[in-house]
């Protein structure tokens, strides 16, 4: 592991529901801190990152901030090391491309850390719609606000790349490609403070359809998702990028409801899909693929872009 912060944390506590998943060794830039972190989770502390990809490890998970995602994604693939990189994987698409061609060279497993598909309700509800469907999702209404941030964190920091697209945006960019296919257009509005998106509202044109979404450092927002189609539709309720409940209303007037708890903090899921893939000799996740990583940061790049960024 590189990084020893908040997601770092949570990711200790998910490894525990992995099936045949171990952290041995963690590095992060400040000394005391790595060894803090190893000490409390029982793991070696690194000296330096290349201590870190010279050990017998089989793969890196990158628990940075975003800016240095690219940088430590592409040493590891270059030492042969799979990697499981949090989201956003990259801060640009440019940048995510560069990612992308070192994994394709060294053909190593790459992968952004996107973690909603892989909850126990999200794969329940497609397995439903399977069964019972409402046809081809039109529209995807959803968003994000979490007020709990503040100026001083790195979200408000325009040299760290902060602001609320790149850190929440992203996962609702997942949810409307995951829906309604490729993005093909994209209007966005916003508010920037201290130079930052501290609010966006987008409007995303896709193969089928049409997503409405926004995200924001300084709200309280719902969180919750409605997926609409010809049939019915489909609220997943908030948060619903960490869904534990859903309710598919279908046209005839018929309600289903679903409930899937989730166990470990939720990353679990989307590490045991890596290591499934690992063991496998795979290099691409079918569920998040390359290609969902350039359109999610496409998205966010073209949004950043009409804010201003
Ligand atoms: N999947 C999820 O549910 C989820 C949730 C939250 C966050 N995340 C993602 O996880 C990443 C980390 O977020 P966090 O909440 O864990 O942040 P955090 O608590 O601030 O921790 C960030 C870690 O990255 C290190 N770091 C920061 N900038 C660095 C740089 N330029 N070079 C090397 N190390 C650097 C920090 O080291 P220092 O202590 O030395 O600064 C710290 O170890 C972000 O990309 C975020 O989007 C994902």
């Amino acid at each position: 592991m590189v990084g020893a912060g908040n997601i770092a944390r949570r990711f200790v506590t998910g490894l525990e529901h992995v099936d045949g998943a171990e952290l041995t060794h963690v590095w992060s830039r400040r000394a005391e801190a790595t060894q803090a972190f190893a000490e409390q989770h029982g793991l070696s502390a690194c000296g330096s990152f290349e201590a870190l990809l010279d050990a017998d490890i089989d793969a890196v998970y990158i628990a940075t901030a975003h800016p240095s995602h690219a940088e430590y994604s592409i040493a590891a693939m270059r030492k042969g090391k799979a990697v499981l990189c949090e989201k956003p994987a990259a801060i640009s698409l440019p940048e995510l491309e560069s990612m992308l061609a070192v994994a394709r060279e060294q053909r190593v497993l790459f992968m952004e850390a996107m973690k909603p598909p892989f909850y126990p309700l999200y794969r329940r509800l497609r397995e439903h719609l399977a069964e019972d469907p409402i046809g081809t999702p039109n529209f995807v209404r959803a968003g994000c606000g979490v007020s709990n941030y503040g100026p001083g964190l790195p979200e408000f920091d325009l040299e760290r790349v902060g602001g609320s697209l790149l850190d929440i945006g992203i996962y609702e960019s997942f949810l409307a490609i995951d829906w309604l296919g490729a993005p093909r257009d994209v209007q966005a509005f916003g508010r920037l403070g201290g130079g930052v998106d501290v609010f966006a509202s987008v409007n995303s044109v896709h193969e089928h359809g049409v997503a409405q979404w926004y995200c924001g450092l300084d709200l309280h927002g719902r969180g919750d998702a409605l997926i609409c189609a010809p049939h019915g539709n489909v609220t997943i309720d908030g948060p619903w990028w960490n869904p534990s409940t859903a309710t598919v209303s279908y046209k005839d007037g018929r309600t289903v409801r679903l409930e899937a708890p989730f166990v470990g903090g939720g990353l679990n899921y989307e590490t045991a899909h890596f290591c499934e893939l690992l063991a496998q000799g795979q290099i691409e996740s079918p569920v998040i693929s390359h290609d969902m990583s350039r359109h999610m940061i496409d998205v966010v790049d073209r949004s950043r872009a009409a804010l201003g960024l």
